[in-house]
């Protein structure tokens, strides 16, 4: 599905960074490792190489992984993109290798997939490294400007929290805001950012 969505000249969610990665870009530490997770057509990963992070993108569709690099190189930036799985594939040489994962708009799968891919994140993590996600919430289903449209997909508060029970949480916030990230997310939508630090 995805990779039909992506197989068109222009950039389905647009070139910029999601807004809320633009919100907290102090969470980009120059010369640190990130992992972004579902990347897409690179538009978050290219950010986070420009504010100076050695940054790692992983998706699956081939379509976006060729507009991702094509980004990079109109940038000026390095990325390192892997066409990968991730409900399958993740590479042992991620274990404990970043500082940062960062996984916005990530909710292809439903409850039991999404536990394995959050521990997975987890365990790339180093101890004391960082978690951003970034997502819709069911409220979005009304609003119907993006995402899934399956309920037990999106995130709630109390299901994130609980995801990652005793890592230290820095925000946690819902939020309903009017974005416009190319044609795939556009309008009013009912949001929510999680950071947190693995405990470590
Ligand atoms: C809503 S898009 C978000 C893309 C990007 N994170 C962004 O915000 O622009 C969801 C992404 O998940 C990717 N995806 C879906 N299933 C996947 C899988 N099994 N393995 C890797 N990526 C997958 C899609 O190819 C798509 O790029």
């Amino acid at each position: 599905m995805w990779e039909d969505r992506f197989n068109r000249p222009d950039y389905l969610f647009g070139t910029e960074p999601a807004r809320a990665l633009r919100d907290h870009v102090a969470w980009l530490v120059p010369g640190q490792r990130a992992l972004a997770v579902a990347d897409g057509e690179g538009r978050n990963s290219v950010f986070m190489a420009e504010q100076g992070l050695h940054v790692t993108a992983a998706d699956n569709a081939p379509s976006a992984l060729a507009k991702a690099r094509a980004l990079a190189d109109a940038r000026g930036v390095a990325v390192d993109f892997m066409q990968t799985d991730l409900l399958a594939d993740w590479p042992a040489e991620w274990l404990g290798a970043y500082d940062l994962v960062v996984g916005i708009f990530i909710q292809f799968t439903g409850p039991t997939e999404r536990a394995a891919m959050f521990a997975r994140m987890a365990k790339c993590l180093r101890p004391g490294g960082v978690l951003l996600l970034h997502g819709y919430r069911p409220e979005q289903l009304a609003y119907g400007t993006g995402g899934p449209r399956a309920v037990e997909k999106l995130y709630t508060e109390a299901m994130l929290r609980a995801a990652f029970a005793g890592w230290q949480v820095a925000e946690c916030r819902a939020y309903d805001r009017d974005i416009q990230e190319g044609t795939g997310h556009a309008g009013m939508s009912a949001l929510i950012d999680f950071i947190a630090r693995k405990p470590g």
